[in-house]
């Protein structure tokens, strides 16, 4: 009787024990897989510590990312505000983060400031209008910044002079190509000690400044495809200055005149350049094309350009010159018309007063040749 009750017992613990270890799996497995959700956010793709949510229409930054994570793509969404809510939780290990043609247009202040290591910034292909200069922890650590055809219109690269000066000083590899910029703002680069290449191809800058280029440890310099016609003394002596530089210049409307001299001597004595080659006259008309490397100093004239550019200049105002007085003219028979009665009676009244005039002459003159009157006027002199 007791042997049976202890069996019975001791079927029971083991039934339990059996139900316990199955609790536990399931237990474990929904961690597991809990675990396994938390590390991929919905609509990404990991692989090791590489997050990817790349053309998903995301409105903002997936969440929760793994801790681990050392680079995030959220390329091709559409994710417009980038604020102190896209990155909630401190990630030590994120170096890399790729927002390029996500529509992005406002970065609020302290949006990276959980992204201690963040290293490469790609908002390359968004229309940025609003940059909080305080968008960057003061330790940050940006040294690939791509900017390329992101900026909402040029006159927003002010904001990024701001920030050049304040917050990002260790960039070292800077894109700022297809922004459309026609000048940059004073001393745009001079706090970026490390910048080593900048890209500013495709452009419309029209001309650089004294103080653009202080930066000595620039090797790389793209300025291709802008709108500069001559680069000037200070600039060109600025560039040969830098050891170690590679200046891209092509397709640029170089005026090769007489103040394109001094670039062209610079041309032949310095290796800067490494497209000089390919360099050509974009005018005066007679020498478009001409590979500014094959100019000969007589054919860089001004005086005729300057008398080109004078008559140029002169052809308009006489043709408005003759426009005024041909309106004049027109007015003034107009007015004589509208006042055609008014300058009749006007005529009338002066060969009336003529004609009185006319008949006083004349009778005066009879009176005089009267010689009895005039022999009384000789009487009464004497
Ligand atoms: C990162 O964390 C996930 C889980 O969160 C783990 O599966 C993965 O192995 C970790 N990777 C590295 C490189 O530590
Ligand atoms: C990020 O995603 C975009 C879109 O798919 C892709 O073109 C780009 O190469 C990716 N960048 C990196 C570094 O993987
Ligand atoms: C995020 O920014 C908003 C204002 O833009 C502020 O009200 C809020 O307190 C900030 N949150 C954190 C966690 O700093
Ligand atoms: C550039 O955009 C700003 C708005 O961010 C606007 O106020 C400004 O007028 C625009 N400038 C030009 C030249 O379009
Ligand atoms: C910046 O982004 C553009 C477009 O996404 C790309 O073509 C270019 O290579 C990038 N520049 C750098 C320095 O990575
Ligand atoms: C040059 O930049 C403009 C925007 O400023 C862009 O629309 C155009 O496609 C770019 N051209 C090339 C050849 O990249
Ligand atoms: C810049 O250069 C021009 C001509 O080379 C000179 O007239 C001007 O004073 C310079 N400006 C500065 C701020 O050095
Ligand atoms: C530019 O510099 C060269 C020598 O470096 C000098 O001969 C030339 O006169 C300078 N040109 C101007 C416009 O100052
Ligand atoms: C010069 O232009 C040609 C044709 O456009 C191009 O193939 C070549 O790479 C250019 N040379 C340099 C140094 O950029």
């Amino acid at each position: 009787m007791s042997d049976v009750g202890l069996f019975h017992l001791l079927q029971l613990q083991r039934k339990q024990k059996n139900m316990c270890n199955l609790t536990l799996c399931v237990l474990l497995f929904l961690t597991c897989s809990c675990l396994s959700l938390a590390s991929c956010p919905a609509q990404c793709w990991c692989e090791a510590t590489v997050v990817k949510c790349v053309n998903q229409n995301l409105r903002s930054i997936p969440q929760p990312l793994p801790e681990n994570i050392t680079e995030l793509n959220v390329s091709g969404n559409d994710i417009w505000n980038l604020d102190n809510e896209s990155f909630p939780r401190p990630l030590e290990h994120l170096t890399h983060l790729y927002a390029s043609g996500s529509q992005v247009e406002q970065l609020d202040s302290m949006v990276f400031k959980n992204l201690p290591s963040l290293r490469l910034l790609d908002l390359s292909n968004n229309r940025i209008s609003q940059f909080s200069v305080e968008a960057f922890p003061e330790d940050n650590k940006i040294d690939i910044l791509n900017l390329s055809k992101s900026l909402y219109n040029h006159s927003y690269i002010g904001v990024f002079a701001d920030l050049f000066k304040h917050s990002l000083t260790k960039v070292s590899h800077l894109d700022l190509s297809n922004n459309d910029l026609v000048l940059l703002p004073e001393g745009i680069f001079t706090s970026l000690s490390d910048l080593t290449v900048l890209d500013l191809r495709n452009n419309s800058l029209v001309t650089i400044r004294n103080d653009t280029f202080w930066n000595l440890a620039l090797q790389m310099l793209d300025l291709r495809d802008n709108a500069l016609k001559v680069l000037h003394n200070v600039t060109l002596e600025k560039l040969s200055s830098i050891p170690d530089l590679q200046v891209s210049l092509a397709g640029n409307p170089w005026r090769c005149d007489c103040n394109i001299e001094d670039m062209l001597i610079w041309l032949e004595r310095h290796q800067v350049v490494v497209d000089r080659l390919n360099l050509t006259c974009a005018g005066p008309a007679e020498l478009k094309n001409v590979p500014l490397l094959h100019l000969e100093q007589s054919q860089l004239s001004c005086w005729s350009n300057a008398g080109d550019a004078l008559n140029r200049a002169l052809e308009p105002s006489y043709v408005f010159l003759g426009m005024v007085l041909a309106l004049i003219g027109v007015i003034f028979l107009l007015v004589l018309y509208l006042n055609r009665k008014g300058i009749k009676r006007w005529m009338y009244n002066i060969r009336d007063a003529c004609r009185d005039h006319m008949e006083g002459y004349h009778y005066r003159y009879e009176i005089s040749t009267d010689p009895r009157l005039a022999n009384l006027s000789l009487n009464s002199d004497v």
